[in-house]
């Protein structure tokens, strides 16, 4: 996977990491909503800067509400990130921004897909075990 990653509600920053060893993006971003999680995401981030061999990847972290304007993810990520524990109403505003996406981008949701748009290609829906547990996992493709 290339392009820009983006993990929308990083939490404490456990994908971020993963996306940063993965070694192949080229910026790996996320937005958090919770001042706690967000600071602690830092301490991760910082940790795995220090363990790296590679020092170089653009690693961006925010605190913020990923439906704001000032985001902007869904302009700049060719790869979308989403553990998706929310409600119908704000997945429905989130699937609004992912409509602009890029074709050729990719979104990956945990749980519940993407609301149905002729623009999303569901490509696969599967059970995968998590360090947690196992959840389903929706990977969309976007056609135009
Ligand atoms: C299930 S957690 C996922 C954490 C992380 N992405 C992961 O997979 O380990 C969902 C996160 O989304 C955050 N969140 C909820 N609504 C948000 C919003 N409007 N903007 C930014 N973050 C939000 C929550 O605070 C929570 O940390």
């Amino acid at each position: 996977m290339e392009g820009n990653f983006f993990d929308l509600g990083h939490g404490s920053g456990k994908a971020i990491v993963a996306a940063a060893i993965i070694g192949s993006f080229k910026r790996i971003s996320g937005i958090e909503l919770l001042d706690g999680l967000y600071y602690q995401s830092v301490r991760q981030k910082d940790k795995y800067l220090k363990q790296s061999i590679d020092t170089n990847q653009d690693i961006n972290l925010f605190q913020g509400n990923f439906l704001e304007e000032s985001c902007d993810w869904w302009s700049q990520s060719d790869f979308v990130y989403m553990n998706n524990v929310f409600e119908e109403d704000l997945i429905s505003k989130i699937g609004l921004r992912a409509a602009a996406m890029k074709p050729g981008s990719w979104f990956v949701t945990l749980f519940k897909p993407l609301p149905a748009n002729e623009k999303w290609d569901r490509r696969l829906t599967k059970y995968m075990t998590m360090s947690w547990g196992t959840a389903l996992v929706h990977v969309h493709f976007k056609l135009k």
